[in-house]
């Protein structure tokens, strides 16, 4: 695989867990963007591990297919690796980390990785879809949407959220996150995640989750989403919630 000349957020992501797919250009934008905020492993680790309970809870109520947008790479306690029993489609845009992704998962008949962007179900690959999450659209799934929301402007983000409710099936399950407005106190960090970049208060996400109900949970700083134990001391960077799909 040749090497990208242009870092990925994923892959700075992969480098911040201590994982072991990234390239020299990630790790160089992650150094630079940690020069402008500190504690970027620390609230990386959180966001994984709440991706790691909520996904959890998910399988825990007899959900074994999972459809992962924005995935990046698919190792370090990523899906797969916590629902050990389900099948999962990971999917990103970035044909980079898609390469990546597949030859993580070369040879494994539990979890697939292909294209897919967000904001249109209709570029995931039916047969992927069909073979690692069987049910589509007719059984409960679980629909994984991390680290993704801070790139959608609002009316983008609700449609594509409304769409997802239409199609997943009643009882489907949907975890999502938001960046919070940590980085404003950090304004050369803020400049190096670009224009498209977008920070919420939490007032301002729950409506944009439409017909997902959230679960009694709520929206909170992802380190105090059911925490194991004593929730971990980090910058409230992130705040996750787990919506379900009601009936029809
Ligand atoms: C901040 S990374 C998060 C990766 C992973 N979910 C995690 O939490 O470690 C955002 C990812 O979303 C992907 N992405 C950006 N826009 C997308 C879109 N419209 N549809 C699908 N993926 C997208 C990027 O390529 C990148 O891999």
């Amino acid at each position: 695989m040749g090497e990208p000349d242009q870092p990925s957020t994923a892959r700075m992501i992969d480098f911040w867990l201590g994982g072991q797919h990234h390239f020299p250009v990630d790790v160089a934008a992650a150094n630079a963007f940690e020069q402008a905020y500190g504690p970027c492993a620390p609230v990386f680790r959180e966001l994984r591990a709440f991706l790691g309970r909520a996904v959890r809870a998910v399988a825990a109520q007899g959900v074994d297919g999972f459809l992962v947008f924005g995935a990046g790479v698919p190792t370090m306690g990523n899906v797969h690796e916590v629902a050990t029993d389900a099948t999962v489609l990971y999917t990103d845009v970035d044909p980079v980390t898609i390469r990546l992704g597949q030859s993580i998962l070369a040879g494994s008949d539990r979890a697939g990785y292909g294209f897919g962007d967000a904001t249109d179900i209709g570029t995931v690959d039916p047969a992927q879809l069909h073979r690692f999450v069987p049910g589509w659209g007719r059984r409960p799934v679980g629909v994984v949407f991390l680290g993704l929301a801070a790139f959608l402007d609002d009316a983008t983000l609700t449609r594509t959220l409304d769409e997802l409710y239409a199609a997943a099936a009643p009882g489907s399950l949907l975890a999502v996150d938001f960046d919070t407005e940590e980085l404003a106190g950090h304004p050369q960090a803020l400049a190096m995640m670009g224009p498209q970049f977008r920070m919420r208060p939490p007032a301002a996400f729950a409506p944009l989750l439409g017909r997902w109900a959230p679960t009694a949970d709520g929206i909170v700083p992802v380190a105090e989403w059911r925490p194991d134990g004593p929730p971990a001391r980090v910058p409230d960077a992130f705040h996750g919630v787990l919506a379900t799909r009601a009936g029809d």
